[in-house]
């Protein structure tokens, strides 16, 4: 089965055409066109994704990535035809309404058999460009549109390895109940998935959400958006100084909700914590800075480790899976396996492969077709869910 699939929810515009194949348990998926455009960059001056501007990107990029992810697969081939109207009626700017229809009306209709979209959550603008897109797909090409969860995507990413680098991927061995640690910029939680598609949610972030807390610190320490990656870098020259001097650092964050008994998070007074530390300080090096970001970061990874080894313990998983931004964290990636090791050796731990750890479309067109091997049918009218929950998206 050939699936063409589009992510919109946040600010990485991508499309993916993927060879499907093999049973749920088994399915291997092969890309057969990846283009991706991250617009980081754009939104970085204003410190977080800018739903606006995000909007009006994905806009102007669906059709160049559409036709690369299509050339790339050798799946398109010139043919001049005419496109109703009514196929584009979700489409209301009219530059991106334009631009699909001559794209549409360029093309033969390509071997796709299905087109799956992001639904949600994320930001509702910029889900709607993906979902008009996408619709103007299927109806054109007269084949179903699946509307897919962003998160459910990030779970099947954790669940997938990598065969051959960016090109192949296969679901990986593991029993259920599986244990879903979900870490992005926009989710922290802990889902209990019983079988496919069940999930339940067992914890959440109370406040912010732990790759927002990585964002708003690397805002207060003067890094770019987005902070992750920033934070991480200015830690690992801190974690490098401190081994070598064989000492400890002397800086230390709060813990928040550790031993609360639940598995729930909080990180907005973490984040505070480190705005106090900084407001006490007279003058701030570089060196500070990176003292502080390592401090951060150990307490992030504290939390998260201890709440996902409490539930390893209490609901031995086959195994636990990380999805979103976060989990591309070497530190945080490393401490949860040094936590699976000494705990239990009976739960697995699974990451997703580093190019899928960020948004990507590989993700929602994999799980578009486990969706499909488990019954699925097309969706009639998709709408955005910007703040759904993956226990109430089924289906
Ligand atoms: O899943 P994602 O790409 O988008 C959402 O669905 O939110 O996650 C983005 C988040 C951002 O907050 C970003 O700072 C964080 O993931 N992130 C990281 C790292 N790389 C990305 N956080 C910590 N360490 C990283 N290496
Ligand atoms: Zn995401």
């Amino acid at each position: 089965m050939r699936i063409l699939s589009i992510e919109t929810s946040c600010d990485e515009t991508a499309v993916s055409v993927l060879d499907c194949d093999g049973p749920l348990e088994k399915a291997s998926f092969t890309v057969l066109g990846n283009a991706l455009f991250s617009q980081a960059d754009l939104h970085a001056p204003y410190g977080g994704v800018y739903p606006a501007l995000a909007k009006r990107e994905h806009q102007g990029n669906l059709v160049p990535l559409t036709r690369k992810a299509l050339s790339d697969a050798s799946l398109l081939s010139q043919e001049a035809r005419l496109v109703d109207s009514a196929v584009l009626a979700g489409m209301r700017e009219e530059a991106f309404r334009t631009e699909t229809k001559n794209f549409l009306e360029s093309y033969a209709t390509p071997k796709i058999d299905l087109v799956a979209v992001t639904k949600g959550p994320g930001l509702e603008p910029a889900l709607w460009t993906g979902i008009n897109f996408a619709e103007a797909l299927g109806k054109t090409w007269n084949t179903p549109v699946f509307g897919i969860d962003h998160m459910e995507g990030h779970i099947v990413s954790g669940l997938l390895e990598e065969i051959i680098q960016e090109k192949k991927f296969s679901i990986s061995n593991f029993r259920f109940p599986l244990l879903a640690l979900l870490i992005s910029g926009g989710h922290t939680e802990l889902v209990l998935m019983k079988e496919w598609f069940v999930y339940e949610n067992i914890g959440r972030t109370k406040d912010d959400a732990v790759g927002e807390a990585f964002d708003k610190v690397a805002r207060l320490l003067e890094l770019p958006y987005p902070g992750g990656p920033k934070i991480e870098e200015a830690a690992a020259r801190s974690r490098e100084r401190v081994a070598d001097a064989g000492g400890e650092l002397d800086i230390r964050f709060p813990r928040p909700l550790l031993n609360d008994g639940s598995y729930d998070f909080s990180f907005s007074g973490l984040k505070t914590a480190v705005l106090y530390k900084l407001r006490a300080m007279d003058e701030i090096s570089e060196r500070d800075k990176e003292e502080i970001a390592h401090a951060f970061e150990d307490a992030a990874r504290d939390v998260l480790v201890e709440k996902t080894s409490r539930a390893v313990q209490d609901l031995k998983p086959g195994a636990v899976v990380v999805g979103g931004g976060v989990s591309a964290n070497r530190e945080i990636r490393q401490a949860l396996e040094n936590m699976l090791r000494t705990a239990s050796s009976e739960t697995k731990l699974l990451l997703p492969p580093t190019v899928l750890t960020g948004d990507n479309a590989i993700m929602i067109g994999a799980a578009a077709y486990l969706r499909f091997l488990a019954g699925k049918k097309g969706d009639a009218n998709l709408s955005a869910l910007g703040n759904v929950r993956l226990e109430e998206s089924n289906a």
